[in-house]
């Protein structure tokens, strides 16, 4: 990992424990307006739509890594905006179990995707590399604070589409 990537890292686990006392906080809210007789928020939904938009956003990385290994930042650039879409879905889940995921996907994902976004519109391949990559650490790094550790994403160049990611000639 290098510097940048572990400063990251340590600025997100800072805003991490914040925003875990305030779910603690929340909680209190949870319990006391259950004894009140009041239904709770639907928890299995939430996760859900965790699994469900974690797994597009894998697919959308996926294919960003396939289009950038093709030398075709214009695909690049569809996949960038569709993943960017399915982190503001991320971002807008309140929480899930303990943690307050929506506003971790929005603190550790926005600003490497602005700089995904940037990388690829300065049509620079090896930036845009090195961004995804720094995207890839982020999306690593919340699965750590979240207990999910043992998801360990990393590039993969093997094309299981049924799609073609060569740029048209
Ligand atoms: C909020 C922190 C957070 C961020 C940021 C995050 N994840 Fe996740 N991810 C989770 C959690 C929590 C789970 C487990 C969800 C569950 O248990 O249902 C998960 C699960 C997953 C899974 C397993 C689901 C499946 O379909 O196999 C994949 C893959 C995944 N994430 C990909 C990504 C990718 C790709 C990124 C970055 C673009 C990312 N995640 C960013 C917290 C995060």
């Amino acid at each position: 990992m290098n510097d940048a990537v572990m400063n990251e890292a340590v600025v997100n686990e800072e805003a991490f424990a914040r925003a875990r006392a305030a779910g603690r906080r929340l909680g209190r809210v949870l319990a006391l307006s259950l004894g009140l007789g009041i239904a709770p928020l639907g928890s299995a939904e939430e996760s859900l739509d965790l699994v469900a938009v974690m797994a597009d956003m894998q697919r959308f990385a996926h294919k960003i890594q396939l289009s950038l290994d093709a030398e075709n930042l214009r695909l690049a650039d569809f996949y960038a905006h569709e993943l960017e879409a399915a982190v503001a879905r991320a971002s807008s889940i309140d929480s899930y179990g303990d943690y307050p995921v929506g506003r971790l996907s929005a603190s550790t994902l926005k600003p490497l995707m602005l700089q995904l976004g940037t990388a690829i519109d300065s049509g620079e391949l090896p930036r845009a590399n090195t961004a995804f990559d720094q995207l890839l650490s982020g999306c690593n790094s919340c699965h750590q604070l979240t207990e999910h550790d043992y998801i360990r994403l990393q590039r993969n160049a093997v094309n299981p589409y049924l799609q073609s990611f060569a740029p048209l000639r």
